[in-house]
């Protein structure tokens, strides 16, 4: 496993593999990494000859209010962590190498409309645009064949796919499953922030997901409804402050009011200062 910081090296490293015919996934991160990140790995490593990871802390889809600073990072243990999973190398680039502008700044930005319009991008304004800026500028170097993302921030997904629809990007993008804790609680970077009380009423959130899932294949068809019934869960938790809990369209993240199609309940919810999100892909029959 080799550390690459700079463009040039991360370029030489995917020149020399792609000379001996090798095929290239990258998985996109933040570090800090646990068990979800490492599926992505791992899948990866079936999918692909070389497996890189990028760990970049991205300034530019935080707001001004929100925890770019304490965002939590070791590169150290992140590193073991990564090769434990079999990855090949790591590209940790500094803020300077990202956006030589300065500041953590970018005079061009990706901007994928509609489908950034709900969710945590009405909740979080500029954030998807940082995002797909700096998706594209880890695809615009490594140039992989595939990259791996997680169902966990399904909006991302679905705003990356997008993306490389529309401005004809030549990467596969493979969607992965959510990874939890054996409790339910989804696997997330901040989850270390939440205090004991914090953290076991978030459990909430994958209960409340699993029972509305439950109540579909019952037979339930009102979205609204559905929603409606979450967020009384959810508001059962003293310690719980609901930022959106929404049902929209699998396809274009419109809001649905009937299940009359593939949907996603999507959440994201406030303990503290620490707002985490979850989802639940919801089938109808
Ligand atoms: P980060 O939050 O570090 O997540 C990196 C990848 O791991 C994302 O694709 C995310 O969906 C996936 N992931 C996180 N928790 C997961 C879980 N519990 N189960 C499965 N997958 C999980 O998402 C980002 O970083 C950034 O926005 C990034 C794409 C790197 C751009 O900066």
């Amino acid at each position: 496993m080799i550390i690459l910081h700079t463009i040039a090296e991360v370029r030489q490293y995917v020149h020399t593999h792609r000379m001996q015919g090798k095929t290239i996934g990258l998985v996109p991160t933040m570090g800090y990494l646990h068990e979800g990140h490492l599926s992505l790995v791992r899948q990866a490593k079936e999918q692909t000859d070389i497996a890189i990871m990028s760990i970049f802390v991205n300034p530019l889809q935080f707001g001004p209010n929100e925890d770019f600073d304490s965002y939590p990072r070791d590169l150290e243990r992140d590193s073991q962590l990564a090769a434990s999973a079999g990855i090949d190398a790591i590209f940790a680039p500094s803020v300077d190498t990202m956006y030589p502008a300065g500041n953590g700044k970018s005079l061009t930005h990706v901007d994928v409309e509609v489908v950034t319009d709900t969710l945590c991008g009405a909740a979080r304004p500029g954030h998807f645009r940082g995002v797909s800026t700096v998706v594209s500028k880890l695809f615009n170097i490594v140039l992989p064949d595939k990259a791996f993302f997680g169902l966990k921030d399904a909006q991302q997904v679905v705003v990356i796919q997008q993306m490389v629809r529309d401005l004809d990007i030549p990467v596969e993008i493979v969607p992965c499953a959510i990874v939890r804790e054996p409790d339910g609680l989804a696997m997330s970077s901040r989850n270390v922030f939440l205090n004991d009380d914090q953290r076991s009423q978030a459990l909430v959130l994958s209960r409340s997901l699993q029972m509305a899932a439950e109540r579909v294949q019952q037979g339930e068809r009102d979205a609204v409804a559905l929603a409606a019934a979450v967020r009384a869960t959810i508001e059962e938790q003293p310690l719980a402050d609901i930022d959106y809990v929404q049902i929209v369209s699998m396809r274009d993240l419109s809001p649905l009011h009937t299940l009359d199609q593939p949907a996603l309940l999507a959440l994201a919810v406030r303990f503290g200062k620490t707002r985490l999100i979850d989802n639940i892909v919801l089938h109808v029959h």
